[in-house]
């Protein structure tokens, strides 16, 4: 799987599935891996459960792929985050001097491909909204992929993450609804 251990996704999401994938889902998956490298920044919104995370895992591992194929070795060809582990990064320069905010906000801003998961859960400061929208903005300058997951509706994911960030992702990809049922089932897994 070549680099896809070290672009940060939770392992759950590299077992395999245990069912058929839905249609749905893997429609979206296929237009997403259509796009990587053509710096596009897409929203995957919908409830819990419905496969965002999964979905997003899977365009990571199929960037990692071709960073392989391509010879690509140098750089990281992906990452995949929590929004909050941004925070926290950030916040953890603070008390040491092992990195400064600068280098943490550039290892966001320098993978070609970054998912941001829960995007949702940030404090609602200024200075988080600063961030976030300081590292999608580079990325947009960039070129880079971006996927950024949110569990809120259309409206809410749009008032979420502010003007700035829907007109690049207006100009630059669209915001997919997975609105199928949940995967998650209570039986899954243990029969
Ligand atoms: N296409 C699929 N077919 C079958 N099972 C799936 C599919 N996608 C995801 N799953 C499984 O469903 C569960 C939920 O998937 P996932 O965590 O990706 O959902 P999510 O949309 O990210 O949910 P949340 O909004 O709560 O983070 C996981 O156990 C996952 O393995
Ligand atoms: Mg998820």
């Amino acid at each position: 799987v070549g680099h896809v251990r070290g672009a940060g996704v939770p392992a759950r999401h590299l077992e395999p599935l245990p069912d058929e994938p839905c249609h749905e889902w893997v429609t979206i998956v296929r237009l997403l891996r259509a796009g990587i490298g053509t710096g596009m920044l897409h929203g995957l919104i919908g409830k819990r459960g419905t496969g965002k995370t999964r979905a997003a895992v899977a365009v990571v591992r199929q960037a990692c792929l071709e960073a392989v194929r391509d010879g690509e070795g140098s750089v990281r060809p992906a990452l995949y985050r929590k929004t909050m582990d941004l925070f926290l990064d950030v916040r953890g320069t603070f008390k040491s001097e092992a990195k400064t905010e600068r280098e943490v906000l550039e290892s966001y801003i320098l993978p070609p491909l970054l998912v941001l998961d829960e995007v949702q859960e940030r404090g609602g400061s200024e200075f988080e909204d600063r961030m976030l929208n300081y590292v999608i903005d580079r990325r947009y300058d960039l070129r880079r992929d971006t996927l950024l997951i949110s569990n809120l509706t259309k409206g809410e994911f749009a008032a979420n993450v502010g003007s700035s960030i829907v007109s690049r992702l207006t100009e630059c990809g669209t915001v997919f609804e997975f609105d199928f049922p949940s995967f998650r089932t209570p039986t899954k897994g243990t029969a």
